[in-house]
């Protein structure tokens, strides 16, 4: 993929950075737009960093002024196609995907049928009724899925409250703890912790980059790992055979076409010693500090973090309204 150097007269008014937010991933959403704001500032494109968690009337007032609206911002009120839909209420161009593919990829259950629909396979699992008896619930779980079992929330990133239950009585304490959040279990499939990043251009061709593999000491790519407090080793690309690698960036264009993405996406996807690999989830807006797993990709495929920027600022130029 050919990715010109911006030129900032492209841009006719001054960049919102919107970041923040009330999420649980506020911290990561900040760091996206710090690293955002800085680099575009060295591009010599003019922003204004805007807090959505900020006072409500000054986010308008400054929103009314821009033209552009760059999403570095993640989680819950932002990532799950709330944010989106006040901007195109408000006539403002926002990077990333749109209404629909944000809103379904933001809940993983949804996001998991309409990707299995497509035909990439994906792990099995189920919603957790939260009215039910733990104890009830875990048994039915356990009758579904072999143990161990994964917990996590439904609509929440980071691996946030991700848990791996190996017994009946673990899985239903996992239920009471946190049970103020829609939960989902999953099927455990152990293996690699592979993120393959999709890159659109605006006549809808995709670029896939080179997959990344994150190695800790159990397997999980937990909060810790991800925060930078627990062991954590990348490998870009991926330590897969020639025919996963394939087979990855294959299923990773067709989820991503599959919940209507638009621009860029990043998959995440387990891989066992057999080759196999299973989708778990889209990350419509992926962190992108200089260092987050997007740009590592980026630029292990010779793309620096200005041009990956230009990639998704560009990306803002499609008229959505008529697009799901
Ligand atoms: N079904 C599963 N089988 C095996 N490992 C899993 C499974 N689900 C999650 N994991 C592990 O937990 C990690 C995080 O899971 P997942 O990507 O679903 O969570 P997330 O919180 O949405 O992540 P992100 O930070 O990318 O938003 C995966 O990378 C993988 O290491
Ligand atoms: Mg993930």
């Amino acid at each position: 993929m050919i990715i010109t150097p911006l030129d900032p007269a492209e841009l006719s008014s001054p960049v919102a950075v919107i970041t923040g937010g009330w999420s649980r991933e506020r911290d990561r959403a900040l760091l996206s737009g710090r690293t955002v704001a800085e680099a575009l500032d060295e591009m010599g494109v003019k922003t204004r960093v805007i807090d959505l968690a900020g006072p409500r009337e000054r986010m308008l007032d400054s929103l009314a002024e821009e033209e552009l609206a760059f999403l570095a911002i993640a989680g819950r009120g932002a990532e799950d196609g709330r944010l989106q839909g006040f901007l195109e209420t408000l006539g403002v161009p926002y990077t990333g995907s749109g209404v629909l593919a944000s809103a379904i990829g933001m809940n993983k259950i949804h996001a998991k049928a309409v990707v299995s629909a497509a035909g990439v396979r994906v792990p099995v699992g189920t919603r957790i009724e939260p009215r039910a008896i733990a104890d009830d619930e875990a048994a039915r779980i356990c009758t579904m899925l072999d143990l161990p079992v994964i917990v996590k929330p439904t609509n929440e990133g980071g691996s946030i409250g991700l848990q791996v239950t190996t017994s009946v009585e673990s899985l239903a304490s996992a239920l009471m703890y946190v049970a103020e959040e829609e939960l989902m279990a999953e099927a455990f499939h152990p293996g690699r912790s592979v993120s393959v990043g999709v890159l659109e251009d605006q006549a809808g061709v995709v670029h896939v980059l080179p997959p990344l593999e994150a190695v800790t000491p159990n397997g999980i790519y937990s909060f810790a790992a991800k925060r930078g407090t627990a062991d954590c080793d990348y490998h870009v690309p991926a330590r897969v055979s020639p025919e996963t690698m394939n087979a990855l960036q294959d299923q990773a264009v067709t989820a991503h076409r599959a919940l209507h993405c638009h621009s860029y996406s990043r998959h995440d996807f387990v891989v066992g010693d057999d080759g196999l690999s299973w989708w778990l989830e889209v990350n419509t807006l992926p962190g992108l500090s200089k260092g987050g797993n997007l740009a590592r990709m980026a630029q292990a495929d010779g793309i620096s973090y200005e041009l990956l920027l230009t990639h998704i600022l560009r990306g803002a130029a499609t008229d959505r309204r008529a697009r799901p």
